[in-house]
This record gives C-alpha cells, structure tokens and sequence, in this order.
C-alpha cells in the first residue's frame, strides 16, 4: 500500500517531518505502509526549503515538481498537472496533504477526481475570513477529502457542522507540536551557534529581554496602510523592548515597495532556518506574529504570543494556550505587550492531545482504513 505525502511550502515541512518517522517506525509491520515525499516546489529557494529537509530530518523527496511561484490559478494549475501526471503513472492508494497552501488544494482536487483518497491533517480548521487564500484552500480541500484529522475541539464543530460523519474525523493532536517538542529536545541536547546567536547573547548579557516578529499575510503586508499600523507598533514596542525581524520574501518585497521605515530597535534577519528560529522565539519575551503554525508553537511551548490578526482559525491558542488576537492596531498591540512585559500576560496550557504523539495516532488509522 502506497501513500503520497504532498509538501510544498515550509510550514508543510514541519507537519511531514514527524509522519515520515511515525512511517518509518512501523516498518516491518505486517501492514505497513510505504510512502513517497512529493514536494511540488511552491517554496524552492534553499533557505525556505532544503535546510528545513535537512534540519528536520526529512528524507529527499522522492518527486520535486517545480510548480515555483506565480498568480494563484497559475501555481495550482502547474501542480496539478504535475501531480495528475505523477499519479496517472503511478497510481498511489491514498494522497496525504497537510495545512492549507495552495498544494494541498491542488493535490487533494487531482486526487480525489481519479478517485484516490484523500487524508486532510490539519482538517477543519476555520478563520471565517474568505479574504485568506488558505481559508478557500482549507474549505475546498475538506470538501473533498476522506479522511479528517484534527488538532482542536472547533475543527470537530465545524466539520459536523458541513455533514462529515463522526468515524471518519479523527482528533489526534497535532503533528506542528509533535515537531516542535522533537526538534526543543534535539536543541536542548545538541545546542549550537546559528546566524542571530551572537544577536540573542548580547541582549542577554545586557540584561535585556527581546521579541521576535514574523509577518507574512497578504492581509498585512500586502496593504501600504496596514503595514504602515503594524510597524508604528513595532517601533513603538522597540523603545523598550529590543526586536527581531526575520523577513520573508514576500514581506522583504513590501518593505521595499512602500518605503516602511523601522527604527533601530527593530533587527531585520533574512528567512531563517527552523533550528536558528527556535533558538531565537523559545527564549523570547513574546513573539508578534501573523503565522499560523508559530501561534500554535508559542502555545506548545508557553511562550506569549501576540497574534497581528483580527481573527484566527486556531481558537484553541486564545482559549487555551498563550496566544491573544491583537490585529493591527497599534494601541492595541502595544496595550497587549505592556501587558505581557509587566508579567500580566496570560499563562495558558498545553491543549489536550498535543502530547507529541499526533503522527503515530495518524499512521495507527491510515494503516487500519487503508488496508
Ligand atoms: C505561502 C502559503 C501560506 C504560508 C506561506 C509560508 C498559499 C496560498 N500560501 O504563502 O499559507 O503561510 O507560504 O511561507 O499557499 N518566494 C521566494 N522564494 C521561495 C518561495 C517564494 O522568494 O522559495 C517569493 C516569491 O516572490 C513569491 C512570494 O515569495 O512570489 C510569495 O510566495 P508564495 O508561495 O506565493 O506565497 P507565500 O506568501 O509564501
């Protein structure tokens, strides 16, 4: 029995990683399953890529598409003929997508129209807001797929709400966590020097606490105005609190495009890999972020985390865990960061199954339905 296990961009390269080990542990079973990475190569540059393979000990994918970026209808588009081809030739038993980019709606549509069928890891999550791509990714892709596995009681909620039958939703935690738990301990015991260590000495040795600042979303930086919000607040913050602004392509496209001026206060970094990131959010005072996964990482490891969006498809980090919804105003996010540095922040809890097992539980139900 053969499953493919679709990754595109780098937040699916954190979700595959612990599945490929929980594969690779029951092999020799009597129903194990085989598997193949297929990597459509929406993210291709190195440092948004192969050092996530390599960090996170993610075999070589077996088939590198190329789909590279574009317009929305352009990139699904060249991933799905890729992948229909690749599955015309090779027919798998079941196609495994994760998250909500672009190719895990490609892929789940090629597959389930040759009638393969299809796991959603990462399934039933929902902001509301149809201006987010991933929202019509992660709508589109549930409407489709076989198989529904969850990381929080809403997910649960809304699947039911849109008539999926309770035995085909599975609530198993969630592989980001599993991820993060696996990659704190291997840091922990290994440690290491990466780019922006000298950076995280010096505040420390001065006594100084730091934030760290991520920001991608159409929403906020694809906007001259909102963007223009958010760094107000961030030089704003950056007057007690000392910043570090690692800058994705997208955003790195932005600052040019509309002349966003930081103060000094605020660090930019080029991407930085996952093991470098770690080192630099898990020690941090509180992280301003609009990422998915880095909300749910700040929950699993307790870090406060101060979210630049004004709705999140993660509810759980709110009721939970250490995450507060913010949005891009900046006496907003300056009030909820006072908050923080004074101690005032919100403590939270680990939610329930984000035990770092939620791949082993995945591959215990694919082997069973697969078979
Ligand atoms: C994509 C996902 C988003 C995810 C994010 C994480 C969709 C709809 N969006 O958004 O959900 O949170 O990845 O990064 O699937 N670029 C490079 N090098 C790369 C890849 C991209 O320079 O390796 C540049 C290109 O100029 C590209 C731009 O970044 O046009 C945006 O990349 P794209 O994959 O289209 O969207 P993301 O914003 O990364």
């Amino acid at each position: 029995m053969l499953i493919y296990l679709v990754a595109g961009a780098r937040p699916n390269f954190m979700k595959i990683a612990p599945i490929v080990r929980a594969l690779q542990a029951q092999a020799g079973s009597p129903h194990a399953l085989s598997y193949k990475i297929v990597h459509t190569g929406q993210h291709y540059d190195r440092d948004m890529n192969e050092v996530f393979f390599e960090e996170l000990g993610i075999p070589a994918p077996d088939v590198f598409m190329a789909a590279g970026s574009g317009s929305h209808a352009g990139q699904t588009a060249r991933i799905m003929v890729a992948f229909e081809a690749l599955c015309v030739a090779e027919r798998p038993d079941a196609v495994l997508v994760v998250g909500d980019v672009n190719s895990t709606l490609a892929c789940s549509i090629v597959a389930k129209k040759m009638q393969i069928p299809v796991a959603h890891v990462e399934a039933g999550l929902r902001s509301g807001d149809m201006a987010m791509p991933e929202e019509i990714n992660r709508r589109v892709t549930d409407s489709i797929a076989d198989w529904f596995f969850v990381t929080e009681p809403s997910a649960i909620e809304h699947l039911r709400r849109e008539g999926k039958p309770d035995r085909a939703i599975h609530y198993v935690g969630h592989v980001m966590v599993d991820n993060v738990l696996y990659q704190a301990d291997k840091l922990a015991h290994e440690g290491g020097r990466f780019e922006n260590s000298a950076w995280k000495d010096a505040r420390r040795a001065a006594g100084q606490r730091y934030g760290v600042v991520t920001l991608h979303r159409p929403g906020n930086v694809d906007a001259a105005d909102v963007f223009a919000r958010i760094a107000a607040a961030l030089n704003a913050i950056s007057q007690a609190l000392p910043l570090i602004f690692p800058v994705h392509p997208r955003t790195r496209a932005s600052l040019e495009k509309f002349g966003v001026q930081l103060d000094p206060g605020v660090t930019l970094a080029g991407p930085q890999s996952y093991m470098a990131f770690l080192d630099l959010w898990k020690d941090a005072a509180l992280v301003l972020t609009d990422s998915g996964g880095l909300q749910e990482e700040t929950t699993a490891l307790g870090v406060p985390c101060v979210t630049l969006r004004d709705n999140t498809e993660r509810p759980v980090t709110v009721e939970e865990g250490s995450n507060v919804l913010a949005g891009s105003d900046p006496d907003a996010i300056l009030a909820h960061v006072q908050a923080i540095l004074r101690g005032e922040g919100k403590r939270g809890r680990r939610p329930q199954l984000w035990d770092g097992h939620a791949a082993e539980r995945i591959v215990a139900v694919l082997a069973e339905e697969i078979r």
